[in-house]
């Protein structure tokens, strides 16, 4: 199983990858799925700026698209001098997929700091599939 460590790396090494000419906001993601599986994203950004893809999204998309469908730990690496936390709609995505002890990291590439969080206090009460499930 990586380390956060290991997974911080791996999100570093895509971090240049990042799609972000209209912020400057560089954001990379990777995901440990429950198989110990890495899954890595960058943030896309677009004209629109409402289409952009966030970088905890894309790695959702690729660990969906590799056919895992549980998170055990999110790691967060951006350019930004203070470690970014998940936007609410990202929040919303991860809790599809993971649960109220999901661990999320996340990184200042720039200095280094780290914040850290269990998915359940950044996204209470959210509702899933499995919720939704479990009332039918
Ligand atoms: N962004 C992410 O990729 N993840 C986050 O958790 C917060 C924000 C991106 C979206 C946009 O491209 C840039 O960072 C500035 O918001």
């Amino acid at each position: 199983m990586p380390s956060v460590e290991e997974l911080k790396e791996k999100a570093l090494s895509i971090l240049g990858n990042a799609y972000a000419p209209y912020s400057g906001i560089r954001v990379a993601a990777a995901i440990e799925a429950e198989d110990g599986s890495v899954h890595l994203g960058v943030n896309v950004e677009n004209a629109s700026l409402g289409l952009t893809i966030c970088a905890e999204r894309a790695a959702v998309a690729a660990m969906i698209t590799a056919g895992r469908r549980k998170i055990r730990k999110v790691v967060i690496v951006s350019s930004t001098p203070e470690p970014l936390p998940p936007c609410g709609a990202c929040r919303q995505v991860l809790a599809e997929f993971g649960d109220d002890d999901t661990v999320v990291v996340s990184f200042s590439a720039a200095t280094g700091e780290r914040m850290e969080w269990r998915l359940g206090e950044l996204a209470p009460y959210m509702i899933t599939v499995k919720k939704i499930v479990e009332e039918r």
